[in-house]
């Protein structure tokens, strides 16, 4: 059976600042219960084509998600919006821009509160969350006094409190400790085995095998050059060097056809391998 699409953009373009292209001329299309990662250097765009999928920003062009256009009039109705929101998840790069409650209880009941769920069902559902995610023992906390793990776990749990269909996450593993990116790698997997799809932004060549199963590059011109299955993209050493995610010292060597990397940093002077 054909997955249906989750996501289609056709042509998008997005700007800040006029005449200053932050994306330019997207097409991208997402199937249901699809691992991507959106791969490329810094300011290239991933985290402005993320909010486009998070129905924050509104570019030119077509944006359309299960089927409906998401337009900033769309958007404006409050029951789209808000069956919207059920549906796709944000965790942003920042967990400090996302937390904002006296509690992490708190924290991962607003979302079931704000989509109309009774409190105790709503606490309830903060129970299991916390329990998956590992943080029962933070719940009396005050979010923003808790490190940076942590809170990245509670703003993981705070969207999947909602039980969207599609989490979308922002460099996942930035800023976290081996133990905490291993969670998350796994965590990650976990729900894509569960159906949720999932779309990932990185510069991490290293856990792209694990991520995806499908590769969008975008390089410094602001749009999608390349897609293809992890191996395919981590192999394309020319492309990976045009859209500087390596250098010319880098070599990525893959084990198996899984898109699992060692990156090895050649001592060119040297000439010798580390
Ligand atoms: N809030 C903003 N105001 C102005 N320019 C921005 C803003 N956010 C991002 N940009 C610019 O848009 C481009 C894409 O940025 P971004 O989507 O954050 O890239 P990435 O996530 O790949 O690093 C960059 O040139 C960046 O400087
Ligand atoms: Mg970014």
């Amino acid at each position: 059976m054909a997955k249906s699409a989750v996501f289609e953009l056709n042509d998008i373009s997005y700007a800040y600042l006029p005449g200053q292209a932050a994306l330019s001329g997207v097409n991208l299309s997402v199937a249901a219960g699809e691992r991507l990662v959106l791969l490329g250097p810094n300011g290239c765009g991933k985290s402005t084509l993320q909010k486009v999928l998070a129905g924050l920003i509104f570019p030119a062009g077509r944006v359309a998600a299960f089927g409906q256009d998401i337009t900033a009039a769309a958007m404006s109705d409050k029951k789209f919006a808000a069956a919207f929101r059920r549906k796709v998840g944000f965790v942003f790069q920042n967990s400090d821009v996302q937390i904002f409650c006296a509690s992490v209880r708190d924290e991962i009941m607003f979302g079931p509160l704000a989509m109309g769920l009774p409190p105790d069902d709503a606490r309830q559902r903060a129970e299991e969350t916390m329990a998956f995610v590992g943080i029962g023992a933070l719940a009396d906390r005050l979010p923003h006094h808790l490190s940076g793990g942590e809170k990245k776990k509670v703003a993981v749990a705070a969207v999947l409190a909602v039980n969207p269909d599609v989490l979308i996450l922002d460099e996942p593993t930035n800023g976290l400790d081996p133990r905490t990116q291993r969670w998350m790698l796994e965590a990650l997997a976990g729900l894509a085995a569960a159906g949720k799809t999932v779309i990932t932004a990185t510069h991490h060549l290293d856990i792209v095998g694990e991520l995806a199963e499908r590769v969008a590059v975008m390089d410094e011109t602001h749009t999608i050059v390349a897609t293809g299955r992890p191996a395919d993209i981590l192999r394309d050493r020319e492309l990976l060097l045009a859209a500087n995610l390596i250098d010319e010292r880098y070599h990525v060597h893959l084990h198996g056809d899984d898109g699992h990397v060692h990156i090895h940093r050649h001592e060119a002077a040297r000439g010798r391998h580390p």
